[in-house]
This record gives C-alpha cells, structure tokens and sequence, in this order.
C-alpha cells in the first residue's frame, strides 16, 4: 500500500506545467492496434501506472515498444495476437479500449469483461450494441466478450448515452469497415478530438462536428502516424484548485483554456480570483469560495473526474452547496473520509450536500480511486496538522510525480517509506 502524508496549511506558489492527458493518451496508444507492418509515434505521453499497463497488453498483443521520456514509438507487425490478458484487464477498465481496434483489424477479438470498480458498475453494452450494428458477431461466455467479424459494415450508429468509451472504440472500429459510419451522439471529450488527429495522420476521413457526431468512411490500409497528447485538463484543474484551496498564488502552464471552461466559470461564481493568458491559468488568493450548486455533466459539461476534488473545495466555502453527480453511480464513498477531516457533507442519492466549514483537520484517510485521492489530497494541502493517505497507488494512476510538482509549490508532502511515485 502506498501512502503520502502532508503537513497542511501552506499557501501554495509558484508554477507547475500540466502533464500529457491520461484519457487521451491511453485511446490514442490502442489505436495502434490498427498498424499493420507500420509505426506510430506519440508525444507528450504522461509517465503513469495507467499508461504502463496499456504499453504491457499492447506488448502482450506483439506491439514492439520504445519508450524515451514522454515519446513512445510502437512498431506494430503485420500479425498480432487478439486476445487480450485477463490480468491486464482487470488492472486497468480503459483495456476494453482495443476490442474495437483488434476486432477491425484482426477480425477477431477476445476480452475478458472489465467488470464494475468502485464508482460504479461501468458496463460495456454500449461498445456492444455498436459493433453488433456494425455486422459483428459477440458472444459473452465465462466473462469473455468474443467478438468476430470477416469485415464491419459502416452505417449509422445512435449512442444512447454519450460514452467517451463507446465513442473512441466505435471510431477504432470504423477505420476498416466498409462504407462510411456515422455515429451519433457521441461523447465530445477533448480526447476524443486527439483521437480523430491521428486516425486522419493516419490516413483516414473523419469528420467530428463537435456536435455530437462522428462521420468515418472506411480504408483498406493505414499508414505511419505521429500525434501529440494534449494536455490533462484534469490534472490542471485539480491544481488550480490546490491553489484556490490554500490560498495560494499559482500558475498552471500548458493547458488549452477552452477544455477547462467548465470549471473556470463555476470557480467565478464561487467567487475565485483568477486570470487566464494564453495557454496559462493564474490562481489569485481569496478569502472564502462562495456557495454554489454544480451537476456533472457529459463535455462541455461540468467533468466527473472533478467532482471529488470541487466538493472538497466547496467544504470550505460559505453557505450550503449541492453537487449533482450524474454521470456514475456512485462516486461519493471519499465523503466519508472528508467527513473524518471536519467536513460536513451529507450524501442524499446522487446529490451531495455540502454545509461549508471554517476549516478542516489532518486526518488518516483513504483513497478509494484515482479522483476520490486527489480530493484528498486537496483537503490534506488546506487542513491543519498532518493528514496520512493510505492508497495512494490510485492515484498514481493518473497524475505524474504528484509529490515531486506539490513539493516545487512549496507544499510539505512526502511519501511513506516504500511508496514510489513514477
Ligand atoms: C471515461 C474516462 C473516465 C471518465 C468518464 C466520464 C477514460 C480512460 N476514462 O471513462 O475517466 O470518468 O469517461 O467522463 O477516458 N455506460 C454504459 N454503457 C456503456 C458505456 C458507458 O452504461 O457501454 C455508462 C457508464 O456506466 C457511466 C457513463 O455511461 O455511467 C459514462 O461512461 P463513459 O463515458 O463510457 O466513461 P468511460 O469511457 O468508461
């Protein structure tokens, strides 16, 4: 168990740069599957456990793999396994991202089912009911989806909800089938944006409206690509909101300000002092965030992925605030452990309800997943006295050297014996 205490109560400065995005990359990565005898090279790929895990199955598929500082290059050979490892899976969910690629490519495809993990049960049906609209033949036995198609078929696909991972396999699916798929209603990440970038570098035609819907006409081959991940608007935003929660005065560099509107105009209600130029937010020092009432919400709508952290920042504001989660099931369990610091949220269905405080205490706390950590970690930074965070292998999941760039904004932070950041 990996574990990270912080003397809290240090307002933070100084300037930390944002790292490639997680959910970018780790699509991007499987979209080599649809190589053949080609390469791929990628940039700006964040150094974390996530990552790693998705570079040992596409080795484990017969992927070759270069890694230098942030650059990965995959030389892909002309034939490559198509089942994926059940270890590999259960590690990590975004593994389900290359059943639509190797099924395109190779035909065939076999994955162990991804299971639930603790936000939620997270199926797959949506990934599903696309390929299957798109001429495969899936069957699920012994909690393996076995997928096989001689050739998908393009055609119009209606997602029912706007799954990020829906989206990207459908894409990777699309790449060889035949005639144009149209997929509709479809997730408008960001991610999904740098996903698109390389199926055109490799050669293929995809249209993203930004409206919710994708337009693919299928290729016979594709060719070498390159791409560049772009940056974690989550981690960026989980930064900020280190600043704003200790009152600091902090830059975080590298972002791209439209990905990270969301939060920005909810901060501004709140009453946050910031400042935003060019690629760069500036966080400015205020007293007390106001109240204010958030539901998260598909992009460009209030992310998921920051709902932990923004409610750990509303237990310090004035007043009563509401946060709506929408999107999962059930991502308040870290409630508890904010509790356990002198906060005072109370959860009633998918609404948390948060009685802002004057201030919250050091605490041992756990991480139960990457984000609930990171709101965690947040509150350690504001408290009191010393707060011990058990788990934090979760988080390392997702945020690259988050001790070391905490520690250059002059936070006390340090990780127990034998707990290694990457
Ligand atoms: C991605 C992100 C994750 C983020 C989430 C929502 C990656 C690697 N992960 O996850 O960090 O929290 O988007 O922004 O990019 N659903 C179904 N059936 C499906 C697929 C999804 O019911 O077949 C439901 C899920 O249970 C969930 C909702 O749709 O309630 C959103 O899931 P989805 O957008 O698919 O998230 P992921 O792609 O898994």
């Amino acid at each position: 168990m990996d574990v990270m205490r912080i003397s809290g109560g240090i307002p933070l400065r100084g300037t930390v740069r944002t790292q490639g995005a997680k959910n970018a990359a780790l699509p991007v990565m499987a979209a080599c599957l649809l190589l053949r005898g080609r390469r791929m090279a990628l940039d700006n790929v964040p150094n974390l456990q996530d990552v790693d895990t998705m570079v040992d199955l596409l080795r484990s598929l017969g992927v070759g793999i270069t890694r230098e500082g942030s650059g990965i290059v995959f030389d892909v050979p002309e034939t490559i396994a198509w089942e994926a490892s059940e270890q590999l899976v259960r590690r990590m969910r975004a593994s389900s991202l290359v059943l639509g690629p190797l099924l395109a490519r190779c035909g065939s495809a076999v994955l162990p089912l991804p299971g639930g993990c603790s936000i939620g049960s997270r199926p797959i049906d949506l990934h599903l009911k696309g390929l299957t609209q798109m001429g495969a033949k899936i069957e699920i036995k012994n909690g393996f989806v076995h997928a096989q198609a001689d050739r998908l078929r393009g055609r119009r696909i209606y997602l029912d909800f706007p799954s990020v991972g829906a989206t990207e396999n459908l894409m990777m699916a699309a790449v060889f089938a035949r005639g144009e798929t149209i997929i509709e209603n479809t997730a408008r990440e960001p991610e999904i944006g740098n996903l698109a970038e390389v199926l055109r570098d490799m050669g293929v035609q995809v249209d993203t409206e930004g409206t919710g819907c994708v337009r693919i006409r299928g290729v016979d081959d594709v060719r070498d690509c390159s791409a560049r991940v772009i940056p974690d608007r989550i981690e960026a935003c989980t930064y900020v909101l280190a600043g704003v929660m200790t009152g600091g005065e902090i830059t975080v560099e590298d972002i791209i300000p439209e990905h990270i509107d969301a939060l920005l105009a909810k901060l501004e209600e709140a009453g946050a002092s910031f400042s935003v130029k060019g690629n760069a937010v500036a966080v400015h020092p205020v007293k007390k965030l106001r109240q204010i009432s958030i539901r998260t919400l598909p992009f460009p709508g209030f992310p998921t992925d920051l709902q932990p952290q923004m409610v750990a920042a509303l237990t310090l504001s004035n007043g009563v605030s509401m946060v709506e989660e929408s999107v999962f099931q059930s991502r308040f369990l870290y409630a508890a452990e904010l509790n356990r610091m002198g906060a005072n949220i109370e959860i009633r269905k998918d609404t948390a309800v948060i009685r802002g405080v004057d201030g919250l205490d050091g605490a041992s706390v756990r991480a139960t997943d990457l984000r609930a950590g990171a709101a965690l970690i947040l509150a350690g930074l504001a408290a009191k006295g010393e707060t011990r965070i058990e788990h934090m292998e979760h988080v390392f999941r997702g945020y690259e050297s988050i001790d070391r760039k905490l520690r250059a904004l002059g936070a006390d932070v340090a990780l127990e014996a034998g707990t290694e950041t990457k």
